[in-house]
């Protein structure tokens, strides 16, 4: 993921509309304090803070020093601050917040999720809200792939699981995380993320060869139903995504709950 490819990816298919109802629907509102866990390149903690306006105040962390570094010189606006923190390290020092948006970050934590969630429960005043949203399914629901295609995907997401602690499967664990570390009037909504069909955008297209790349990449499958390896697969995957005929979804699950 340590790309600038990576940067722009998540810049490209960060969509104001969508998280603006997500986070109005969690309960994010004007002048709350909130903590963007794995915020990325910085775009959804500057989403965040127009929500919560000039009273409010956002806080986004990441590990990654080239995240945080275009954030911090991209995203300046009063009431933002971007710090370098992994999430293992001692959090004490960020503090407690009103609010705290955890999206697309559980997924790159299998084994280590229901901790992580327990752990930020103490970053929650009284009356705060924490709000986590992963996909289900991740990459894994096309119609129609070949046997190869099948093979090789399914093949790249069982080497994640087990090599990189990626969960393709973060978004249903969500609601038995929050009901774990008893908050109460949890919610919780299901979406289509993607919802592909017909002529294929150019944000699609971007996002799903970066996605593409990036998992075959980091997990060294061999590819061994195509005679030339990561080449033949990546042209049937091309072939495949780009025709009008293919059908691509994936559910996005959100989950609110308070702390009481
Ligand atoms: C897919 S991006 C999330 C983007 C953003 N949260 C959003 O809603 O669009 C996941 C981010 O989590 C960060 N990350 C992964 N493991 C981390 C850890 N242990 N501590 C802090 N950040 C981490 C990555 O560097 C990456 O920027």
């Amino acid at each position: 993921m340590e790309s600038t490819d990576e940067i722009c990816r998540l810049e490209m298919k960060t969509d104001f509309k969508r998280l603006e109802e997500q986070a109005h629907w969690a309960g994010l509102q004007k002048g709350m304090d909130v903590l963007d866990v794995g915020c990325g390149s910085g775009i959804t903690t500057s989403f965040l803070s127009r929500i919560t306006g000039p009273s409010g105040k956002v806080t986004g962390i990441d590990a990654s020093r080239d995240r945080i570094m275009h954030a911090l010189q991209t995203y300046t606006d009063e009431g933002i601050r971007f710090i370098q923190k992994d999430i293992y390290s001692d959090t004490t020092d960020i503090g407690t917040f009103d609010f705290i948006w955890v999206r697309f970050f559980l997924e790159y934590h299998r084994s280590k999720s229901s901790e992580i969630v327990r752990n930020l429960t103490n970053h929650l005043n009284p009356g705060g809200i924490l709000c986590l949203i992963d996909l289900d399914y991740n990459t894994l629901t096309h119609y129609e792939l070949s046997p190869a295609l099948n093979d090789s995907i399914t093949g790249i997401m069982k080497i994640l699981q087990e090599k990189n602690d990626f969960d393709p499967y973060a978004g249903r664990k969500l609601y038995s995380y929050l009901y774990d570390t008893g908050m109460k009037n949890i919610k919780v909504t299901l979406q289509p993320h993607h919802l592909i069909y017909g002529e294929l955008s150019k944000t699609d297209a971007f996002n799903w060869s970066q996605k593409v790349i990036v998992a075959a990449k980091n997990s060294g499958y061999a590819f061994p139903l195509y005679h030339d390896g990561w080449d033949g697969f990546y042209k049937e995957f091309q072939d495949f995504f780009t025709s009008p005929r293919r059908f691509t979804y994936t559910p996005l699950i959100a989950c609110r709950g308070m702390k009481g």
